[in-house]
């Protein structure tokens, strides 16, 4: 049943500002944002009504300039708001009201909040219906990802939690499955015979920007392998799901997720790859050695940039390599899938130069799909060179948190990421975290506005 009530708890935050408020604009100039729908948020900040419609209007202003300004003002006037601590029950009685049954409250909150709202939700007799939305990171690792869900299903069934990856909802991330499973062309290529790997890389030019309360504790791998290209590895990878339900869907990634092969610690010192930017340029911005970002601890020796090959046991995929990588202040966005096919094993054309690699590439933002051929061009008949077809996909209509805001408030959560999905994925990570943790292998560095470390394994 589609919510009437959707109760922002962190309402003041900067993920409020920059994501969601964004999110409901676009959903309301899209005309799919409920008319029934209430939205409260709750903050600590001793506002009124008034107060915090200014603040979300400027947020408004400051994120989603785009949009007609009659969209923004016209969501702006819907806010409601409720003043005081998040974990408290009456200030949630006051913000759920007493029909509770179709209400989702998202907690847009630093996951050292998440235990006691969850508790507090749980104390106004939220398990009778609220559905809650859980923002990353879902755990710092396995043991309290463990915790965390173990507090969760005291109180809500698993069907009613959507733990978000925003990932999930691109446009491209979603296209994968169809171009898998829709297309006879690749089915019967889409294994170990035919693929001799895949790499997933998410190079950003984006830096730390204000984030070390944040990132500083987290680094690359717990950003950004640990959830959001386990996912992309998990919609490569996976068997063809029964239905694309929530049920059969999440099935099909836990079950791949248990063939990832943890790693050894040797194969970590030999086989993953940390670093952190120094100082550089990007075009015409400046960045400091990432030590010297306001608020990092040098001491914690964070990473920026992580790289990591992991390999998948079944019939499917035994020995080969999935490449994660990626990295912060980089010289270029870069956000791929590369599946790369085995190149013929007794060619009969020659090539101009190297023989041309035959891959197919998922791109996203911009989203697009190119598939690498070997061609006959001008000249020898004989003679292959490099080809590329390459199809640009339409922006996206609505922005990833928006598209998953809409099935968190139908209550849908195929596209959430489930709990033992969670923790498949702290299981992988996990012996990474414990060698790096250890130094091993050591802390390399890359100047901001480079490729990364000048040995990374791949290009
Ligand atoms: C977030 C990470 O979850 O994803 C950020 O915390 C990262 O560090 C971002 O930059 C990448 O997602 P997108 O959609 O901005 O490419």
């Amino acid at each position: 049943m589609t919510a009437n009530r959707l109760v922002i708890l962190g309402a003041t935050g900067d993920l409020t500002g920059r994501y969601l408020l964004v999110a409901l604009a676009e959903l309301s100039a899209a005309g799919l944002l409920p008319d029934d729908l209430a939205i409260v948020g709750v903050a600590r900040e001793p506002w009124d009504e008034a107060d915090f419609r200014r603040h979300a209007g400027e947020r408004l202003g400051r994120h989603a300039p785009g949009l007609p300004v009659a969209v923004r003002q016209g969501l702006v006037e819907r806010l409601s708001y409720v003043a005081g601590d998040v974990t408290d029950p009456a200030v949630l009685a006051a913000a759920f009201g007493s029909d509770t049954g179709r209400s989702l409250a998202y907690l847009a909150l630093p996951p050292s909040v998440f235990a006691s709202a969850i508790e507090g939700l749980a104390a106004i007799g939220g398990s009778g219906g609220i559905r809650i939305v859980v923002e990353k990171p879902f755990g710092t690792d396995l043991a309290s990802a463990k915790a965390l869900n173990e507090l969760l299903h005291r109180h809500f069934a698993e069907e009613a939690v959507f733990r978000m990856d925003h990932f999930l909802g691109k446009q491209t991330v979603q296209n994968i499955l169809g171009v898998r499973f829709a297309n006879p062309l690749f089915q019967p290529a889409w294994n170990r015979e035919h693929v001799v790997g895949v790499d997933i890389l998410w190079d950003e030019t984006v830096a730390l920007e204000g984030r070390a309360g944040y990132y500083d504790r987290t680094g690359a791998l717990r950003d950004m392998i640990q959830n959001h290209l386990l996912q992309l590895l998990c919609l490569v990878a996976m068997e063809k799901p029964d239905a694309l339900n929530a049920k059969e869907l999440r099935d099909g990634k836990v079950e791949l997720l248990r063939r990832v092969r943890r790693l050894t610690p040797e194969e970590v010192s030999a086989g993953s790859m940390r670093a952190r930017y120094t100082a550089g340029a990007i075009g015409d911005r400046q960045f400091p050695h990432y030590a010297q970002e306001q608020g990092v601890d040098p001491a914690l020796e964070t990473e920026t940039f992580a790289e990591v090959t992991l390999f998948v046991d079944n019939d499917r995929w035994q020995g080969v390599p999935f490449r994660l990588r990626t990295g912060k202040a980089l010289g270029t966005d870069r956000r791929e899938i590369a599946i790369r096919f085995r190149p013929p094993t007794d060619p009969v054309f020659g090539y101009e130069g190297d023989p041309p690699v035959n891959q197919l590439v998922f791109q996203m933002s911009p989203d697009r799909m190119v598939l690498d051929l070997a061609l006959n061009g001008a000249g020898d008949p004989f003679c292959l060179e490099p080809a590329e077809l390459e199809l640009t996909l339409a922006p996206q209509d609505l922005s990833a948190y928006a598209r998953l805001l809409v099935e968190a408030l139908e209550g849908d959560p195929a596209l959430a990421i489930r709990g033992d999905e969670a923790e498949e994925c702290w299981r992988i990570v996990e012996p990474i975290v414990a060698e790096w943790e250890k130094g091993s292998p050591a802390l390399l560095s890359y100047p901001a506005g480079s490729a990364g470390p000048h040995d990374r394994t791949f290009e």
